[in-house]
């Protein structure tokens, strides 16, 4: 067989593909997390970063696409993996060996799919801004660009009113929790597959991969909750008139 297609069927080079698509997914969340939090400064500092990424063109495809290469190849080790674990032992466990894997590791798969459906639910109401959503794309604010005041998507606004609502807030918030969870047993997976969780490294490590999601947690749950205790309102002048 060829080198590299025998790496792709391997249960080894699976595992090696998780866990660097992972890491990309991983830096994807991070960064997304630190341009979010943007909203806690002036309504144009986020507006003119939003604007900044939207005006990217063929590049911000480009990097679409190579994040949803990440993903789908993430899904599909995942799913080719767990199959291959299934086919190692037909009739399952004599008794119950979960109890001693981590409530992380025992939720790894269905909380990437809670976390899948999360993201088809987040594109459509940010990215796509499709049905109840499309009222998003009227919100417009002015930013100075090159020396221009311009009119571009209202981001601001648009994250505090999508978080006034408090059932919308209570999925993004139930997600961001499960995708911390899948984060920490994920981390510290991605060191075993590579080999660098040594009996030397695993406690440190373990307990970095869980410091890394509880920051994660708290940084994105905090968008929503500031808005619904009212920290973060509108302060597009347009808008409140017409509220
Ligand atoms: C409180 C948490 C979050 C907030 C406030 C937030 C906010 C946003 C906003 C405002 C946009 C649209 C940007 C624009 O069109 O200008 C966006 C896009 C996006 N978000 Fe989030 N997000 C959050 C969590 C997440 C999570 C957890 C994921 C991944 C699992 C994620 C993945 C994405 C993706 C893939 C896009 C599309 C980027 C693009 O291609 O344009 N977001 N997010």
């Amino acid at each position: 067989m060829h080198k590299a297609t025998h790496f792709f069927t391997s249960s080894i080079g699976k595992k090696v593909i998780m866990a660097v698509t992972g890491l990309i997914l991983i830096g994807f969340v991070i960064g997304h997390l630190i341009g979010n939090l943007q909203i806690f400064a002036a309504p144009e500092v986020i507006n003119s970063y939003a604007h900044f990424l939207q005006s990217m063109g063929p590049g911000l495809w480009a990097v679409r696409l190579f994040l949803l290469a990440a993903l789908v190849l993430h899904v599909w080790a995942a799913v080719q993996l767990t199959i291959e674990n299934r086919k190692a032992r037909p009739r399952g466990y004599d008794y119950d060996h979960t109890i001693q894997a981590s409530y992380a590791s025992r939720t790894m798969r269905w909380s990437g799919f809670i976390v899948l459906a999360f993201l088809l639910f987040h594109l459509a109401h940010f990215t796509v801004r499709i049905g109840p959503y499309d009222k998003y794309n009227e919100m417009t604010a002015t930013i100075t660009h090159q020396g221009q005041q311009i009119e571009v998507l209202d981001v601001h606004s648009m994250m505090v009113i999508g978080f006034q609502s408090p059932l919308v807030s209570l999925f993004y918030i139930v997600a961001i929790g499960l995708l911390s969870i899948h984060l920490s047993h994920g981390i510290a997976s991605m060191f075993q597959s590579v080999g660098l969780l040594t009996n030397r490294w695993r406690n440190g490590l373990a307990n970095a991969a869980i410091a890394i999601s509880v920051l994660y947690f708290i940084g994105n749950a905090l968008i929503p909750l500031s808005v619904l205790f009212g920290w973060v309102d509108i302060q597009n002048p347009s808008l409140i008139a017409s509220l």
